[in-house]
């Protein structure tokens, strides 16, 4: 699998405070710009799927419009149940107006 950075957005089509679902290989990737930093979570709820960009930002938190899960958009980390699971995190690059993302390197 390529490690390398693939652009999945412009700046501009993603305002502060948004969150957009991507593709990106067989990954959906919900890209966040909160306050003009940009970051990259994968988009499916670790509970039962649900679609985290159609859910609520608060702060660096995302809460899944099904059954409130919370995670860290910066870690994937979960904040609030019912997940038990992280979600994936993405590196975030922006080139020119272009927003690139690539999987976290495994160590
Ligand atoms: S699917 Fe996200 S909290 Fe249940």
């Amino acid at each position: 699998m390529s490690q390398e950075f693939v652009s999945v957005l412009k700046t501009k089509d993603l305002e502060s405070g948004k969150m957009k679902s991507v593709s990106f290989g067989n990954d959906v990737v919900c890209v966040i710009n909160l306050g003009g930093n940009f970051y990259a979570i994968n988009n499916v709820c670790t509970h039962e799927g649900g679609p985290l960009d159609e859910g609520t930002l608060d702060g660096f938190e995302v809460e899944c419009p099904w059954h409130g899960a919370r995670f860290d958009i910066r870690t994937g980390e979960v904040k609030a149940p019912p997940a038990e699971q992280p979600v994936s995190t993405y590196q975030i690059k922006i080139q020119g107006d272009e927003i690139l993302i690539r999987r976290q390197p495994k160590n």
